[in-house]
């Protein structure tokens, strides 16, 4: 292990996720999180990538995002052609991990070169320069997405995801919850208490009036804005309502919440 605690992201576990990371990454496994936004994927792979003395290469995906954009292109410099390596490229080449973050918005032929990759060849064919990088041990492959409010023609086919092991990810429970929170804004943990009892409620509500629950992220920024000054109520108005929805009978739905737990 490489790197002092300092250099490591703050990260609490949940559950078993760490020592599975850990599994798969000395076994060479890829590895799918999927989970709502804002419960912690993210910061969960900055923290193990730290851990295991790895670089980290993130690319958020998007529904431009071509084969190309990972693996590489040749630019125009000066009158010359040069080789860029892409990100995935770069993580292969230097046994580094390499996330990507919201895959299923990548356009079709991401798959192709990922497949190769994620099976026990373990390689990348540049077709491009013509070379074919084995990847080194230290290489791992880390993806998530959110499965929640994909449209059903974006899900991974079964081809790719049983490529994975898979970790689902969900909001802390709300001891843990408390913690992350406190830690993240610096709020004492007493004052962080009824933020997160009121997501807990707010969460109950998904599926009915709300279409995704609200986020840890978003009670670190409520807290956050507490711990810096703002009252209460409008911190909580501000992070934790109005990034939830723009249709004012819910807004008063969610306000009654509010009220039932804060007074
Ligand atoms: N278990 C945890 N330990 C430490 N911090 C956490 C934890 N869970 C959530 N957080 C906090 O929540 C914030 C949001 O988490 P993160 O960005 O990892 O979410 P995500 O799951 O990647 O969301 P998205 O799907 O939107 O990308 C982090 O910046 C961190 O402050
Ligand atoms: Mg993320």
């Amino acid at each position: 292990m490489s790197g002092t605690q300092t250099d490591i992201p703050f990260y609490m576990p949940v559950g078993n996720e760490c020592r599975l990371f850990e599994l798969a990454f000395r076994h060479k496994l890829p590895l799918l999180l999927k989970g709502p936004t804002g419960c912690g994927k993210t910061r969960f792979v900055a923290h193990m990538a730290a851990r295991m003395g790895r670089p980290l290469h993130t690319v958020s995906c998007h529904d431009d995002l071509t084969a190309a954009d990972l693996t590489g292109r040749y630019l125009l410099k000066g009158g010359d052609t040069i080789w860029a390596d892409g990100p995935l490229t770069q993580a292969v080449r230097t046994g580094g991990m390499c996330y990507l973050d919201e895959v299923v918005e990548a356009r079709k032929d991401v798959t192709v070169v990922l497949h190769p990759l994620t099976d026990d060849r373990r390689i990348l064919p540049l077709d491009r320069t013509g070379e074919l990088l084995d990847a080194p041990d230290e290489f791992m492959l880390i993806v998530s997405y959110n499965p929640g409010y994909q449209n059903v023609l974006k899900q991974l086919k079964p081809s790719t995801r049983q490529r994975f092991v898979a970790i689902e990810f969900d909001f802390p429970p709300a001891d843990i919850e408390r913690k992350v929170v406190a830690t993240e804004s610096g709020l004492p943990e007493e004052q962080v208490v009824s933020l997160v009892m009121l997501a807990q409620k707010l969460r109950a509500m998904k599926g009915h009036d709300l279409e995704e629950g609200v986020s840890t992220r978003l009670l670190v920024y409520c807290a956050t804005l507490i711990n810096a000054g703002l009252p209460v109520r409008e911190a909580v108005q501000a992070a934790m309502i109005e990034p939830l929805t723009d249709d004012f009978d819910v807004k008063k739905g969610l306000d009654e919440l509010v009220v039932a737990v804060f007074g």
